[in-house]
């Protein structure tokens, strides 16, 4: 039995042990997601991180466990980081309801059953936040768009999104992406796309492993051609104009008690607070009327059709 246990949490870190030995170069907290997480988490004291990687976002006023099955990940966790225990999401080696919160940010994507993975986290959570993608969006991206369509298949072969919200009685909200994001995820150089350019920073997201290396040297190929002739910029050129981008990245929140029905007034509350926080910069309302019926059927429309057009 433990065999079996060490053998799948050696196999959920394997991707990271092979593509994760440079991480941290790249990688890091961006203040303005960070702030979105943290307020998401509430008044929780004590938050479990799941695929806490090399500890990004995890508040430094609170008391954190991390979960992290990758050796590469976990070597690369700073001096004084919170405590990390090898293991994966699916299966938490936690009792029920013991943390206030727990946390993941892009990383259900990689999971061998996120929806389990999820549910994990809500049983042994009051609260959950999760940071991540809506993969129906994907395709909007201007690099996967008119660069990378390799990647569609693979980020639409996952359960939606909204599918994995509604497993866990989830809110979704959008989270807007700076255009000088610090964090070098996939979409964060939207706005810097000579950025995709160096290896070192195509080596920081899992998409170009996904996708392989021909597809890789194609896309990089074109955008560097397009940059050079302006072909780029004669197509995203309005792009340059942008302080943030409402790119499908959204976090997950429940709001209600654990394993409790669905908590109406607390998920108002919260997307009022999200409402407000839309209306201050500046994007208009995007209302919460009708959307506490079923967490699915959240989305801001603003938005719904190009993550670059916006209505400032
Ligand atoms: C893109 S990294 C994100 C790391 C960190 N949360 C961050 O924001 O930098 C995804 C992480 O999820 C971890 N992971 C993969 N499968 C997992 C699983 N089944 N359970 C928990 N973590 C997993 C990987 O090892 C990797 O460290």
């Amino acid at each position: 039995m433990l065999c079996l246990v060490a053998s799948e949490i050696r196999a959920a870190g394997a991707l990271y042990d092979a593509i994760g030995l440079q991480y941290s170069a790249q990688r890091r907290t961006d203040p303005r997601i960070a702030a979105w997480i943290w307020q998401a988490l509430g008044d929780a004291k004590t938050v479990l991180n799941i695929g806490a990687g090399t500890g990004s976002y995890e508040p430094p006023d609170r008391e954190v466990t991390a979960v992290e099955p990758s050796p590469v990940m976990r070597a690369q966790r700073p001096q004084g980081a919170a405590p990390c225990v090898a293991a994966r999401a699916e299966a938490l080696p936690f009792a029920d309801g013991c943390f206030d919160a727990a946390m993941a940010v892009l990383s259900d994507h990689h999971w061998q059953d996120p929806v389990a993975g999820l549910r994990e986290m809500r049983r042994v959570a009051k609260r959950v936040v999760v940071f991540q993608w809506d993969n129906t969006r994907i395709g909007d991206f201007w690099l996967v768009r008119e660069y990378l369509p390799e990647f569609l298949g693979a980020a639409r072969a996952r359960p939606t999104l909204a599918e994995r919200a509604e497993a866990i009685g989830a809110a979704m909200a959008p989270v807007p992406i700076p255009w000088d994001c610090q964090d070098g995820f996939f979409h964060s150089h939207w706005r810097r796309p000579d950025a995709y350019l160096q290896p070192s920073v195509r080596r920081a997201s899992s998409v170009w492993a996904a996708v392989g290396p021909e597809a890789e040297r194609r896309a990089v190929r074109a955008l560097s051609d397009d940059l050079v002739s302006g072909a780029w910029h004669e197509r995203n050129g309005a792009l340059l104009e942008l302080d943030e981008a409402e790119l499908g990245a959204r976090l997950l929140t429940t709001v209600g008690p654990t394993m409790g029905a669905w908590d109406r007034a607390r998920a108002l509350e919260w997307l009022t607070e999200v409402d407000q926080n839309w209306q201050t910069r500046g994007y208009g309302s995007p209302g919460t009327n009708g959307r506490l019926e079923s967490p699915a059927a959240w989305e801001w429309r603003p938005y719904a059709t190009t993550c670059f057009t916006t209505d400032r």
